[in-house]
């Protein structure tokens, strides 16, 4: 398996990479579209890694290192402004996918060890993720290291932070 940067795909890979997002998008619209995926290619392509293996897209990893950043960043995630203090520790955000027919092969640990390394090189001091609690994936991210917990209810929902603090030089 190799990983390659979103700007060095082929047009086939891109493509590729397209379906797997369709495959694992909660929705089909174009706005959730550029919230999860089209921003990140515009925005911040230098920490977006698509894993592939024989020419085939496995999965994809995206996300921006310093979240505050984001311009309209709890317009596009409203859920985050109840965990705004967290964000100093956990500056990071991420998203990843991995293709229905790939998962449970280890390819979702490399792409978030690839992540996290990119990250480390740039003296982050963690990363987040939101989820819900008792989501099947949230184990996922505990044997990936996000060891930080808290919920917060928002809508009819139960919220999950998720943070991962990372090793920096300072
Ligand atoms: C969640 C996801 C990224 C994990 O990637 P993956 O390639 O399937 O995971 P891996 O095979 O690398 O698993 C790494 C570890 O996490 C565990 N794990 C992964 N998914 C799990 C799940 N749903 N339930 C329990 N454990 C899980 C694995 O068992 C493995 O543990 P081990 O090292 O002890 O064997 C992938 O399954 C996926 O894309 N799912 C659908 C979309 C999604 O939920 N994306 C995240 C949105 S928040």
């Amino acid at each position: 398996m190799i990983f390659k940067n979103v700007n060095e795909l082929s047009a086939e890979e891109f493509s590729q990479l397209e379906g797997v997002y369709k495959q694992t998008a909660d929705s089909p619209s174009l706005a959730i579209k550029k919230k999860y995926f089209t921003y990140y290619i515009e925005n911040h392509s230098s920490l977006f890694f698509v894993a592939i293996n024989e020419r085939k897209v496995l999965g994809y990893i995206c996300g921006m290192k310093a979240s505050l950043e984001h311009p309209t960043l709890f317009q596009t995630y409203p859920y985050l402004k109840l965990f705004q203090d967290e964000l100093i520790s956990y500056p990071a955000h991420l998203h990843i996918n991995v293709a229905p027919g790939n998962q449970g092969m280890g390819v979702g640990r490399k792409l978030m060890d690839k992540f996290v390394q990119a990250l480390s090189q740039g003296n982050v001091l963690g990363v987040h993720i939101v989820t819900v609690v008792n989501a099947a994936n949230n184990k996922f991210y505990q044997k990936s290291g996000f060891t930080f917990e808290k919920t917060h209810n928002f809508a009819d929902k139960q919220l999950l932070f998720m943070g991962k603090s990372l090793n920096t030089d300072t």
